[in-house]
């Protein structure tokens, strides 16, 4: 009996363990993942990805988390670019959000807070420049343009999710 008892704590522990492990991971704030091999692992976000609607990936705020993570977390998405993958912390982590701001802009598009646009200028200059050009258009075939709307990998998710 007192076996039981023990056995029957494991199991309700491990339970409790488990829905903990899993509403934490589901209140993390909404992301994509940078690379295909990382959503890939993450089922959560996969599901959560394919739940956004094609109005949500065209959002602005949906761009600037996108650039926000590709800044964080770098992109190994294959888009094509002769350079290879972007690698991750390109600037800042407090930065990131601003530089989002001012990256929308360059499609012209309005962004969630436009008085992050000036600051987040300064730091695309220095962080971003080198390589997707102070204009934002990328050098052919080697980095990708970042005027252009929607942006190649949020495309890619939108074909996806055209396709459902
Ligand atoms: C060392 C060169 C380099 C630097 C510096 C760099 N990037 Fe990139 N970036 C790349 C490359 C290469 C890719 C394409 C990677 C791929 O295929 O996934 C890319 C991809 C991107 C994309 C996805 C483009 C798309 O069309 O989907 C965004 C957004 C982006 N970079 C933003 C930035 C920002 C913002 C900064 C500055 C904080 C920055 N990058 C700094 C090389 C760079």
């Amino acid at each position: 009996m007192r076996q039981l008892l023990v056995l029957l704590t494991i199991v309700v522990f491990v339970a409790i363990a488990f829905y903990v492990n899993q509403s934490r991971h589901r209140s993390t704030t909404l992301h994509h993942h940078a690379s295909e091999k990382e959503a890939a692992e993450c089922l959560t976000c996969r599901e959560r990805e394919a739940e956004r609607t094609i109005e949500e990936l065209r959002s602005v705020a949906y761009l600037e988390q996108y650039v926000e993570d590709v800044i964080n977390h770098g992109s190994s998405q294959k888009l094509g670019f002769a350079y290879g993958d972007m690698p991750a912390n390109m600037a800042d982590e407090k930065a990131a959000p601003k530089i989002a701001a001012y990256v929308a802009t360059l499609a012209g598009r309005k962004p969630t807070h436009p008085e992050w646009v000036k600051e987040g200028h300064t730091f695309y200059v220095s962080n971003c420049g080198g390589c997707h050009g102070e204009d934002g258009k990328g050098v052919h075939g080697t980095f990708p343009d970042l005027t252009r709307n929607p942006m190649l990998g949020i495309e890619h998710r939108i074909r996806k999710a055209t396709k459902r």
